[in-house]
C-alpha cells in the first residue's frame, strides 16, 4: 500500500527543501502508525487541530493533588504530617517502578541479564530511599511535638504501620524466608500462607497489655492479606535476591552492583528505619515515659532495626556484619558526618 504522505514524499524529491521533507515524513510516520491500528489518519488529525494544547496543571493534576490534604484536626501541623505521609508514598511508589523493571518477566533475553541495567534501576532505588532518609526530619524537628501528640489521637487506629506499599517493596526485593519471624519453624515444608503468618512485621501489631492482635493490624489483614500473599506467590521465584542468585557471573559478581545491593539493603533496613525511629522516640516519648503508640504496641523492641534484624540479600554480608547488623554502616556515616561537620567553612571547631 502506499501512503499519501509517501506519495508527496516522492514528488518532493526532485525539489527537496529539508524543512518540508522532515514534515513529510513525519506524516508518512504516523499514517503508518494508524493504518496499522485500522484507523484514518486524517480524522486524528482533524481532532489534533480542535484540541487544546496541554497545561502544566492538567498534566500533573495538580487541584486533585492539592485537594488530597484532608486534616482531621483544625491543628496546623497535620497538614504537615500527612503531606509527608503521601510524599513518601508516592516515592514508595517510585521505588517499585524499578524494582518491576527489574523483576518483570522478559523471558530469555530479559534485560535482567544485563550489568548495565541492573546498576541503572538500583541506583534509583538507593537515590529514593536516601532522599527518604534524609528528610525524616520533617517529621523530626519540622513536627510540633504538643500539636503531633493531639491530633495523632484524632487518627487511631491508623498508622503507617498499615502501609502496604512497604510491605511491596520487601517482598519484591526478597525471599519470604528473610522477612519471617527469627523464631520461625524450620520446617522446610512450610506453606508460603504458613510463612506469611509469621512475617515479622506482625508482630508491631501485637498490643502490649493483653497480646492479642491489634485492631491496627486487624484492619490491615482485613483488607491485604489476599493480595500480599497473591504478591508472595507471585514473587517466590521473581524477587530481586532470587534473579540476582540466577543472573550470570558477569552480574553477579560486579563488585558495583554488589555495593549497590548492600546499599539499597542497608537504606532499606536501617536508614529509613534509623530515621523513623528518630521521629517516633522524638513524639512518643514525654518526660523520660512513653507515650502509648497506635494500639498499644511496643514499638521500643519492634522499630529498631538491630532487632528486627531484616536483610534482604543475607548472603552479601559477613557472619559478623550479620550479627551486628547495620552498626558498622551507622557508625561509618556518622563519622562521615562528623568530618564533614569539622571541615565546613562555616564551623568554629574546624581546624585553621
Ligand atoms: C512522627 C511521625 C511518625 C511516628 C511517631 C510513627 C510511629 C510509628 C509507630 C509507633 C509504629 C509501630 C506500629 C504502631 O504502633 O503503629 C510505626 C510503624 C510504621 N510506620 Fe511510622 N511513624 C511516623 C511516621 C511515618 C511515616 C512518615 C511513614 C511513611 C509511610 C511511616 C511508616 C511506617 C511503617 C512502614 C511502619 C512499619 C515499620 C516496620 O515494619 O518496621 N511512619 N510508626
Amino acid at each position: 500500500m502506499r501512503y499519501f504522505a509517501h506519495y508527496l514524499l516522492a514528488m518532493e524529491s526532485s525539489s527537496p527543501t529539508s524543512d518540508v521533507s522532515e514534515v513529510l515524513q513525519r506524516i508518512a510516520q504516523l499514517e503508518e502508525k494508524y493504518a496499522g491500528m485500522g484507523q484514518d489518519m486524517r480524522a486524528y488529525l482533524e481532532g489534533l487541530y480542535y484540541s487544546n494544547g496541554l497545561t502544566y496543571w492538567d498534566y500533573i493534576h495538580l487541584d486533585s493533588l492539592l485537594g488530597l490534604q484532608t486534616p482531621r484536626t483544625p491543628l496546623h501541623d497535620e497538614v504537615i504530617f500527612i503531606t509527608y505521609h503521601q510524599i513518601t508514598e508516592l516515592m514508595f511508589k517510585l521505588v517499585k517502578l524499578e524494582l518491576e523493571a527489574l523483576t518483570e518477566d522478559r523471558g530469555a533475553e530479559s534485560e535482567f541479564l544485563q550489568l548495565s541495567f541492573w546498576r541503572r534501576r538500583m541506583s534509583r532505588a538507593v537515590n529514593y530511599f536516601r532522599h527518604l532518609s534524609n528528610s525524616f526530619d520533617i517529621m523530626l524537628s519540622g513536627l510540633d511535638p504538643d500539636e503531633m501528640r493531639k491530633f495523632r489521637m484524632a487518627l487511631l487506629p491508623a498508622s503507617g504501620f498499615q502501609s502496604a506499599q512497604y510491605r511491596h517493596i520487601e517482598i519484591m526485593s526478597t525471599a519470604l524466608e528473610n522477612l519471617v519471624r527469627g523464631d520461625r519453624p524450620e520446617d522446610e515444608s512450610a506453606s508460603i500462607e504458613d510463612l506469611y503468618a509469621g512475617m515479622y512485621w506482625k508482630q508491631g501489631g501485637i498490643d502490649l497489655e493483653t497480646k492479642q492482635k491489634t485492631l491496627t493490624l486487624r484492619d490491615f489483614e482485613r483488607k491485604y492479606d489476599e493480595p500480599l500473599i497473591h504478591l508472595l506467590h507471585k514473587y517466590q521465584t521473581r524477587n530481586l535476591y532470587y534473579l540476582y542468585s540466577q543472573a550470570p557471573d558477569a552480574v553477579r559478581e560486579d563488585a558495583a552492583l554488589r555495593e549497590l545491593l548492600r546499599s539499597y539493603d542497608l537504606h532499606v533496613n536501617v536508614f529509613w528505619k534509623l530515621s523513623h525511629l528518630a521521629a517516633a522516640s522524638r513524639h512518643l516519648v514525654s518526660g523520660g515515659a512513653d507515650i502509648e503508640a497506635t494500639g498499644g504496641t511496643n514499638w521500643r523492641t519492634f522499630l529498631p532495626p538491630r532487632f528486627q534484624r531484616v536483610m534482604f540479600f543475607p548472603s552479601l554480608w559477613s557472619a559478623q556484619e550479620q550479627e551486628e547488623w547495620g552498626k558498622a554502616a551507622v557508625m561509618k556515616l556518622f563519622q562521615e558526618q562528623v568530618a564533614r561537620v569539622w571541615h565546613s567553612p562555616t564551623s568554629s571547631t574546624s581546624p585553621s
